[in-house]
């Protein structure tokens, strides 16, 4: 596939990024245009940040799995789609061609509608990193079902909350899932989220794992037997739906600022032209290259840079079901030696915690076939970037360092690879038509250069969100009121004497832990349900390989007798209430809380408690008992 939307000089770029500014609709029309459409759009977009109402390529008709799979069958049907890479080395690895992948995503699909399945319906999907979670997904896009992929970290109150807040009336699952040297048991979660959820008729079942699993009557199906049922059919082929540029193709659950996480809402065609433009841009992904992400599908970056931006594009996509330390620290190099991966795509977190293994595991590993390195999720420290570079890149790869979220639904800002000019901890430059600004607390644009501020972004794209499913009232609020006429980011940022951009982190109340986006409020409320447990206050604090920790003051009815035995209580209750990634780092039992005199807990000041700044705890004058921060203090973790 050639993509005559790729950006190839800083020149370019430059030339893109104006006219993407001058003419917005004309510049995404040609992009557009590359694309399979059942039928062109009537309007490229019709848009107010207000209400809000954001409308890409209307009257446009698509599916994104004929994007995704049939256009490619004539030129690449032999060629992988996805190299699958399980989570033990010693068991054999999997290539799915174009054609195969395509076959069995028909038959998938066809499984979901004799199950009942139709276009709109939700269907909520809860699996490890095996091909089967890719063709689930694609199978729910072919038919115009709505997918809500759950991450395999997330507890089953967690799954109950995000079906039951989606309607969802079919899910697939596993029987369990191998990460590292951990067997999780996924269905048996599932089984947990389901008493309370009347709206699922229906759980399909993969096999993975062979972990014993309880198969109720009339529910529970298993995959294979589902396929085997479409084979006796005869396999039938199975059209793709045709969707309106604006259907919804999926819903993603994610923390915010306040407690309940809200479900994205992504739409069929401008996601789809989006993932692909950032993919082919971003990495300057060329035909034949091999591309390996190291995120969870579970995720948006699994859902835009595995499966939607890579596949689009005709690319080769390597997926890996373990973890970067198992069996050992040099598992992501040995994955780069064996299948002469070219491009690599990794969190900070991630290179953090391999660097504390020193070059042992890098040594000895042949990376000469890697031309490009990416980063993403959260900042990264010059330190990281450096070893990154010097280390993995050996010097002689560029790293884009790439900004974006859940809501942007694809890459904003970043360098481009090889063109733009790199500085460690800078996202650098927007993407073109993507239209940045700082403004200050009041909403004030910070024009000029050497400036921090509140990122918001002016102008609509096609890939953002256009609602949060079932209370747009909560997708304005949150995104769309704090400043009139922009989106807000939530990240604070500056931006350098060379007009580059770095961003700086989260303004709100929400963490970000290992790359893994938890709101506070969320955490406070699950450790408020423990017994004994009368209030509690969560803040973030830096973390060497987490980026961030969680930190609780916790206040109990009464003074404990085992304060361990307590603190592990609690930990386990976060785990049962949200999931394992969100127990917190350290709990500190306290007294009372610093509060103002209208009863507001001052956060500010439990931050710089935690972040062990005690001596400059700011203006302190408006707590209604200093003393309380006094004892924080003293019996500060
Ligand atoms: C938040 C979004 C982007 C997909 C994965 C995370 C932080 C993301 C960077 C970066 C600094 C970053 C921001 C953002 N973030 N990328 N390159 N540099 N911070 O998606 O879970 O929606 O989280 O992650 O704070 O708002 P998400």
């Amino acid at each position: 596939m050639a993509y005559p939307y790729q950006i190839k000089s800083l020149e370019e770029y430059q030339q893109n990024y104006q006219q993407s500014v001058m003419d917005p609709e004309g510049f995404w029309a040609n992009v557009a245009d590359h694309f399979y459409w059942r039928r062109k759009w009537d309007k490229v977009l019709e848009w107010n940040f207000k209400d809000p109402d954001v409308k890409w390529f209307t009257g446009g008709k698509l599916n994104i799995t004929e994007n995704c799979l049939d256009r490619h069958l004539g030129t690449l049907g032999n060629t992988p789609a996805i190299i699958w890479e399980p989570n033990d080395p010693e068991e054999h690895h999997r290539v799915i061609t174009y054609r195969d992948l395509y076959n069995k995503v028909c038959q998938f699909a066809n499984v979901l509608k004799n199950n009942g399945v139709k276009k709109g319906d939700r269907v909520c999907i809860y699996m490890g990193m095996i091909p089967e979670l890719a063709i689930a997904v694609l199978a729910c896009a072919r038919i115009g079902a709505i997918h809500s992929v759950v991450f395999g970290g997330f507890s089953a109150q967690s799954i109950a909350d995000r079906i039951q807040d989606a309607q969802a009336s079919l899910v697939i699952t596993c029987d369990g899932a191998f990460r590292g040297n951990k067997d999780i048991p996924l269905k048996s979660v599932i089984d947990d989220a389901l008493m309370g959820c009347p709206s699922v008729k229906k759980v399909i079942v993969c096999t993975r794992t062979r972990t014993p699993v309880s198969m109720i009557k009339g529910r529970d199906l298993w995959w294979e037997d589902e396929i085997k049922q479409v084979e006796t059919m005869g396999n039938p082929p199975c059209p793709a739906e045709e969707m309106d540029a604006e259907d919804m193709l999926f819903i993603l659950y994610t923390s915010g600022s306040t407690g309940k996480p809200k479900g994205v809402v992504h739409t069929c065609g401008g996601y789809m032209v989006y993932a692909n433009y950032t993919f082919v841009n971003t990495f300057q992904y060329q035909p034949g290259e091999v591309y390996f992400c190291t995120a969870d599908v579970g995720w948006i970056t699994g859902h835009s840079y595995i499966i939607y931006g890579p596949l689009s594009a005709g690319a080769t996509t390597l997926m890996f079901e373990g973890v970067p330390t198992y069996p050992d620290a040099g598992r992501l190099w040995s994955i780069v030696d064996k299948f002469r991966v070219n491009i690599l795509y990794t969190a900070p977190t991630a290179i953090r915690s391999l660097m504390g293994y020193g070059l042992g595991p890098v040594n000895h590993k042949d990376l000469s076939s890697l031309k490009k390195l990416g980063s993403v999720g959260e900042p990264i420290n010059e330190e990281a970037w450096h070893w990154f570079k010097d280390h993995i890149g050996k010097g002689r790869c560029p790293i884009v360092d790439t900004w974006w979220q859940t809501e942007t639904g694809g890459i904003m800002i970043t360098p481009i690879a090889g063109i733009t000019k790199e500085k460690p901890g800078y996202a650098t430059l927007p993407l073109p038509g993507i239209q940045p600004i700082l403004v200050d607390e009041k909403g004030e644009e910070i024009t000029g250069n050497n400036v921090n501020g509140n990122l918001c972004i002016k102008f609509p794209w096609p890939g953002m969100l256009r609602t949060t499913y079932g209370d747009h009232e909560r997708c304005r609020t949150t995104y769309f009121a704090t400043y009139d006429n922009l989106y807000f980011t939530g990240d604070g940022c500056l931006r350098d004497e060379d007009g580059y951009y770095r961003i700086t982190g989260r303004v709100d109340d929400v963490l970000n832990v290992s790359g893994h986006r938890i709101g506070t409020a969320e955490v406070e409320n699950a450790i408020n349900m423990h017994a004994g447990v009368v209030e509690s206050a969560v803040v973030g604090y830096p973390h060497d390989i987490k980026g961030q920790g969680i930190y609780a003051y916790v206040i109990t009815e009464r003074q404990t007798h085992d304060p361990e035995l307590t603190k592990k209580d609690i930990l386990q209750t976060v785990s049962r209430i949200i999931g394992p990634i969100a127990k917190p780092d350290k709990i500190q039992f306290v007294s009372g809380l610093p509060k103002t005199r209208s009863g507001k807990i001052m956060r500010r000041i439990l931050r710089k408690i935690a972040e062990g700044e005690l001596d400059n705890l700011g203006d302190t004058s408006t707590l209604l008992d200093p003393a309380v921060v006094e004892e924080i203090k003293r019996s500060r973790l």
